[in-house]
Protein backbone atom coordinates (compact mmCIF):
# COMPACT_ATOMS: atom_id res chain seq x y z
CA UNK A 1 0.00 0.00 0.00
CA UNK A 2 0.66 3.17 -0.61
CA UNK A 3 2.04 5.46 2.52
CA UNK A 4 -0.24 8.96 2.55
CA UNK A 5 1.73 12.30 2.74
CA UNK A 6 -0.15 15.30 1.94
CA UNK A 7 1.58 18.89 2.12
CA UNK A 8 0.30 22.44 2.85
CA UNK A 9 1.74 25.49 3.80
CA UNK A 10 0.08 25.29 7.72
CA UNK A 11 -0.54 21.48 7.62
CA UNK A 12 -0.51 18.01 6.46
CA UNK A 13 -1.84 14.71 5.79
CA UNK A 14 -0.52 11.32 6.71
CA UNK A 15 -1.98 8.11 7.18
CA UNK A 16 -3.19 7.67 11.47
CA UNK A 17 -1.39 5.30 13.49
CA UNK A 18 -1.60 3.87 16.96
CA UNK A 19 0.31 6.60 18.19
CA UNK A 20 -2.20 9.03 17.29
CA UNK A 21 -5.25 7.45 19.34
CA UNK A 22 -4.96 9.79 22.12
CA UNK A 23 -4.81 12.78 19.89
CA UNK A 24 -7.65 11.69 17.46
CA UNK A 25 -9.80 10.65 21.08
CA UNK A 26 -9.39 14.60 21.89
CA UNK A 27 -11.52 15.52 18.87
CA UNK A 28 -13.99 12.13 18.59
CA UNK A 29 -14.18 12.22 22.52
CA UNK A 30 -15.22 15.71 22.77
CA UNK A 31 -18.84 17.48 23.16
CA UNK A 32 -17.96 20.00 21.75
CA UNK A 33 -15.84 18.56 18.45
CA UNK A 34 -18.96 15.90 18.16
CA UNK A 35 -21.99 18.22 18.52
CA UNK A 36 -22.76 17.97 15.10
CA UNK A 37 -21.66 14.55 14.41
CA UNK A 38 -24.03 11.57 13.93
CA UNK A 39 -22.92 10.41 17.21
CA UNK A 40 -21.81 11.41 20.96
CA UNK A 41 -18.35 11.51 22.14
CA UNK A 42 -16.41 8.07 21.60
CA UNK A 43 -14.50 6.29 24.49
CA UNK A 44 -10.38 6.18 24.08
CA UNK A 45 -11.53 2.59 22.98
CA UNK A 46 -13.92 3.24 20.70
CA UNK A 47 -11.21 5.44 19.20
CA UNK A 48 -8.61 2.68 19.25
CA UNK A 49 -10.97 0.17 17.46
CA UNK A 50 -11.78 2.87 14.45
CA UNK A 51 -7.62 3.07 14.14
CA UNK A 52 -7.87 -0.39 13.79
CA UNK A 53 -10.27 -0.86 11.68
CA UNK A 54 -8.57 1.99 9.38
CA UNK A 55 -5.40 0.37 9.59
CA UNK A 56 -7.17 -2.83 8.27
CA UNK A 57 -9.23 -0.50 5.50
CA UNK A 58 -5.75 0.86 4.33
CA UNK A 59 -4.40 -2.48 2.90
CA UNK A 60 -7.58 -2.76 1.40
CA UNK A 61 -6.72 -2.76 -2.45
CA UNK A 62 -8.54 -0.93 -4.01
CA UNK A 63 -8.23 1.09 -1.16
CA UNK A 64 -11.58 3.05 -0.31
CA UNK A 65 -10.92 4.27 3.18
CA UNK A 66 -8.39 6.99 4.22
CA UNK A 67 -8.39 7.86 7.82
CA UNK A 68 -5.76 11.06 7.98
CA UNK A 69 -4.40 12.67 10.80
CA UNK A 70 -3.84 16.44 10.65
CA UNK A 71 -0.70 17.30 11.32
CA UNK A 72 0.29 21.30 12.57
CA UNK A 73 3.53 21.42 10.56
CA UNK A 74 5.04 24.62 12.83
CA UNK A 75 4.51 22.43 15.84
CA UNK A 76 4.43 18.65 14.60
CA UNK A 77 1.58 18.11 16.68
CA UNK A 78 -1.48 16.33 15.54
CA UNK A 79 -4.64 18.50 15.74
CA UNK A 80 -7.49 16.72 14.12
CA UNK A 81 -8.29 14.18 11.64
CA UNK A 82 -9.74 13.71 8.07
CA UNK A 83 -11.72 10.88 6.39
CA UNK A 84 -12.27 10.40 3.21
CA UNK A 85 -14.16 7.60 1.64
CA UNK A 86 -14.71 6.18 -1.62
CA UNK A 87 -17.91 4.53 -2.72
CA UNK A 88 -17.98 1.72 -4.25
CA UNK A 89 -20.43 1.89 -6.53
CA UNK A 90 -18.95 5.16 -7.68
CA UNK A 91 -15.71 5.22 -7.90
CA UNK A 92 -14.96 8.45 -8.93
CA UNK A 93 -16.17 10.20 -5.90
CA UNK A 94 -15.76 10.30 -2.55
CA UNK A 95 -17.20 11.75 0.91
CA UNK A 96 -15.04 13.91 3.14
CA UNK A 97 -15.18 14.44 6.80
CA UNK A 98 -13.06 16.78 8.96
CA UNK A 99 -12.89 17.48 12.84
CA UNK A 100 -9.96 19.77 14.44
CA UNK A 101 -9.43 19.85 18.13
CA UNK A 102 -11.20 22.85 19.59
CA UNK A 103 -8.59 25.07 20.81
CA UNK A 104 -7.46 25.10 17.16
CA UNK A 105 -11.06 26.60 15.95
CA UNK A 106 -11.45 29.97 14.37
CA UNK A 107 -7.10 30.36 12.76
CA UNK A 108 -8.87 29.58 8.97
CA UNK A 109 -7.31 25.82 9.80
CA UNK A 110 -10.17 24.21 8.90
CA UNK A 111 -10.97 25.74 5.84
CA UNK A 112 -7.08 24.92 4.93
CA UNK A 113 -7.68 20.94 5.62
CA UNK A 114 -10.53 20.99 3.36
CA UNK A 115 -8.47 22.50 0.85
CA UNK A 116 -5.54 20.43 1.20
CA UNK A 117 -8.01 17.26 1.15
CA UNK A 118 -9.61 18.53 -1.91
CA UNK A 119 -5.95 18.88 -3.25
CA UNK A 120 -5.48 15.23 -2.18
CA UNK A 121 -8.26 13.75 -3.68
CA UNK A 122 -8.21 15.66 -6.98
CA UNK A 123 -4.41 15.59 -7.65
CA UNK A 124 -3.39 12.22 -5.65
CA UNK A 125 -6.14 10.32 -5.73
CA UNK A 126 -7.45 11.07 -9.40
CA UNK A 127 -11.36 11.77 -8.54
CA UNK A 128 -13.57 13.29 -10.19
CA UNK A 129 -16.48 14.48 -7.57
CA UNK A 130 -15.60 15.14 -3.30
CA UNK A 131 -18.31 15.34 -1.26
CA UNK A 132 -19.07 16.53 2.55
CA UNK A 133 -22.76 16.27 4.48
CA UNK A 134 -22.80 18.87 7.67
CA UNK A 135 -25.60 19.99 9.87
CA UNK A 136 -28.50 22.42 8.36
CA UNK A 137 -27.06 24.56 11.86
CA UNK A 138 -22.89 24.32 11.44
CA UNK A 139 -21.82 27.27 10.68
CA UNK A 140 -18.08 27.32 10.71
CA UNK A 141 -18.06 23.84 8.78
CA UNK A 142 -20.88 25.78 5.99
CA UNK A 143 -18.24 28.43 5.70
CA UNK A 144 -15.08 26.32 6.00
CA UNK A 145 -16.74 24.34 2.54
CA UNK A 146 -17.74 27.17 0.72
CA UNK A 147 -14.76 29.48 1.01
CA UNK A 148 -12.29 25.86 0.36
CA UNK A 149 -14.91 25.90 -3.44
CA UNK A 150 -17.48 23.36 -2.14
CA UNK A 151 -20.74 24.46 -3.52
CA UNK A 152 -24.37 23.54 -1.78
CA UNK A 153 -26.06 21.09 -3.22
CA UNK A 154 -29.14 20.64 -1.17
CA UNK A 155 -30.60 18.77 1.97
CA UNK A 156 -31.03 15.66 2.36
CA UNK A 157 -34.06 14.87 4.54
CA UNK A 158 -33.56 12.76 7.75
CA UNK A 159 -29.95 11.66 6.23
CA UNK A 160 -28.17 10.58 9.66
CA UNK A 161 -29.72 8.90 13.28
CA UNK A 162 -28.08 10.89 15.96
CA UNK A 163 -28.56 10.50 19.69
CA UNK A 164 -31.21 13.35 19.71
CA UNK A 165 -33.09 11.91 16.59
CA UNK A 166 -32.99 11.85 13.14
CA UNK A 167 -31.15 15.07 11.52
CA UNK A 168 -31.20 16.36 7.99
CA UNK A 169 -27.66 17.47 6.13
CA UNK A 170 -26.87 19.64 3.58
CA UNK A 171 -24.77 18.69 1.00
CA UNK A 172 -21.62 20.30 -0.81
CA UNK A 173 -19.72 19.10 -3.41
CA UNK A 174 -16.40 20.29 -5.53
CA UNK A 175 -15.55 18.81 -9.07
CA UNK A 176 -12.50 18.36 -10.63
CA UNK A 177 -12.97 20.45 -13.48
CA UNK A 178 -14.35 23.40 -11.54
CA UNK A 179 -11.35 22.98 -9.14
CA UNK A 180 -8.90 23.23 -11.70
CA UNK A 181 -10.19 26.41 -12.68
CA UNK A 182 -9.84 28.45 -9.68
C1 LIG B 1 -15.69 22.63 10.98
C2 LIG B 1 -14.31 22.94 11.56
C3 LIG B 1 -13.29 21.97 10.99
C4 LIG B 1 -13.93 24.36 11.16
O1 LIG B 1 -12.63 24.60 11.65
P1 LIG B 1 -12.07 26.07 11.94
O2 LIG B 1 -10.58 25.94 12.02
O3 LIG B 1 -12.77 26.70 13.07
O4 LIG B 1 -12.47 26.80 10.58
P2 LIG B 1 -11.97 28.22 10.08
O5 LIG B 1 -11.18 28.91 11.14
O6 LIG B 1 -11.33 27.98 8.76
O7 LIG B 1 -13.33 28.98 9.93
C5 LIG B 1 -14.22 28.74 8.89
C6 LIG B 1 -15.25 29.86 8.89
O8 LIG B 1 -16.13 29.70 10.01
C7 LIG B 1 -16.13 30.86 10.80
N1 LIG B 1 -16.26 30.43 12.19
C8 LIG B 1 -15.39 29.67 12.89
N2 LIG B 1 -15.91 29.41 14.10
C9 LIG B 1 -17.11 30.04 14.15
C10 LIG B 1 -18.12 30.15 15.13
N3 LIG B 1 -18.01 29.55 16.32
N4 LIG B 1 -19.24 30.87 14.84
C11 LIG B 1 -19.38 31.46 13.64
N5 LIG B 1 -18.46 31.37 12.64
C12 LIG B 1 -17.34 30.68 12.91
C13 LIG B 1 -14.81 31.55 10.52
O9 LIG B 1 -14.88 32.94 10.74
C14 LIG B 1 -14.65 31.24 9.04
O10 LIG B 1 -15.47 32.10 8.27
P3 LIG B 1 -14.85 33.00 7.10
O11 LIG B 1 -14.29 32.05 6.09
O12 LIG B 1 -16.01 33.77 6.61
O13 LIG B 1 -13.78 33.81 7.78
C15 LIG B 1 -14.31 22.87 13.10
O14 LIG B 1 -15.32 23.73 13.57
C16 LIG B 1 -14.55 21.47 13.64
O15 LIG B 1 -13.64 20.66 13.71
N6 LIG B 1 -15.81 21.19 14.07
C17 LIG B 1 -16.15 19.91 14.68
C18 LIG B 1 -16.32 18.81 13.65
C19 LIG B 1 -17.28 19.22 12.57
O16 LIG B 1 -18.32 19.81 12.81
N7 LIG B 1 -16.91 18.85 11.35
C20 LIG B 1 -17.64 19.20 10.15
C21 LIG B 1 -18.46 18.09 9.69
S1 LIG B 1 -18.93 18.44 7.99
Amino acid sequence: MRRVQCNGARLSLRDVTEADVAALHAVYGDRTATQYMPFGPRTNEQVADLVQEALAAAEAEPRRLYMLAVVDTDHRDVIGVARLHIEADHPHSAEIGVGLRPDQWGRGMGTDLIRLLLAFGFKQLGLHRIWGARAPDNLPAQLAMLTAGMVEEGRIRHHVHTPDGWRDSIVHSALQDEWTDR
